[in-house]
């Protein structure tokens, strides 16, 4: 049987290498996975992370998402001239009080997090359009869907990503291909580490006002609190886009968890916002998770 063509960016570490490891190690080998990543001197974790020899079912390359010399030559690399399932998974995050963000900081945000999203999409869509099949899989984030204090760069681009995404949606209904959002929250993978924040104690915050210093202070500890008490395991989220992955009509989105329902639903039932801003203000700031 013809193996189904996944590729997934961003597969040095979390959630893109779990995938990988999982869809390439299935009992079935009904995958052929096109594992990629920006640096390929990171590739030795994967491959530690498989063990057994999958040459039929893994292929690593390297792929930058913003880099569209590196988005065509890895195109030309793949043998079955086609791609199945593209898992959009790379991301960087920020964080820390807006004040202190340097354009340029926020300038890689959007440009990895949104326009290097745009143009993986727009890399493979023809042909899915033209096959008149195909799965594009979203990795995306509760801070996509609701503010997050402190994050608005990063929540911003996951907003971005997610009108991206609706609205694809709608016109793809015409072509048999399907876009999913993964709505993430909090994940134990390298992300908190990886991500881009300002030091509480670094000199960034000199300049700025004692109380929003203090505000950001008591957001990293319910954000560690938040990490220890309710981070799910990679291995639970993968479940999810592995249904997402396997589903004949797979819906808009995914929730891999339940955790934060209460507040996306305040969206809902409390259009002007007022709701939500005073709920997680509360969530946040209370001490509940710190
Ligand atoms: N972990 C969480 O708590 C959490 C929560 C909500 C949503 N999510 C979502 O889950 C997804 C995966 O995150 P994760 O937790 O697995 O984080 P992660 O471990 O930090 O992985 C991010 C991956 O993106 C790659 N990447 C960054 N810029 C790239 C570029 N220009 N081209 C190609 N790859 C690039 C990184 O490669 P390098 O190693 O080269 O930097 C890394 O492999 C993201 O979309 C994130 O928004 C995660």
């Amino acid at each position: 049987m013809e193996k189904v063509v996944v590729l997934i960016t961003g597969c040095s570490s979390g959630i893109g290498l779990g995938l990988a490891v999982r869809l390439a190690s299935d009992a079935s080998h009904r995958f052929k996975v096109y594992a990629t990543m920006r640096n390929l001197s990171k590739k030795e974790r994967l491959l530690e992370s498989v063990q057994d020899c999958h040459a039929d079912t893994l292929e690593i390359l390297q792929l930058d998402i913003v880099d569209p010399l590196s988005l065509a030559a890895a195109t030309q690399r793949i043998r079955e001239q086609r791609v199945d399932v593209l898992v959009c998974n790379a991301v960087v995050g920020l964080m820390g009080p807006l004040e202190t963000y340097s354009y340029q900081a926020m300038k890689n945000i959007f440009d990895i997090n949104l326009f290097g999203t745009i143009s993986t999409i727009q890399t493979f869509l023809p042909g899915m359009k033209q096959r008149k099949a195909g799965k594009i899989i979203v990795s995306s984030s509760v801070g996509g869907l609701q503010g997050v204090p402190f994050n608005s760069a990063y929540c911003a681009s996951k907003f971005a990503v997610e009108g991206l995404c609706e609205s694809l949606a709608i016109v793809l209904q015409e072509f048999n291909v399907h876009i999913s959002l993964i709505e993430c929250g909090p994940v134990n993978t390298s992300f908190l580490t990886n991500l881009q924040s300002t030091d509480p104690e670094g000199s960034t915050l000199q300049g700025l006002d004692p109380e929003t210093h203090g505000l950001y202070r008591r957001y990293i500890q319910h954000c560690q609190g938040l990490f220890r008490d309710v981070a799910q395991d990679t291995e639970e989220v993968i479940q999810v886009f592995l249904e997402a992955i396997q589903a004949p009509h797979p819906p808009l989105r995914y929730f891999t968890t339940q955790f934060f329902m209460p507040f996306t639903k305040l969206k809902l039932s409390c259009p002007d916002g007022s709701e939500y801003v005073r709920a997680m203000h509360k969530f946040v700031f209370s001490g509940a998770h710190a």
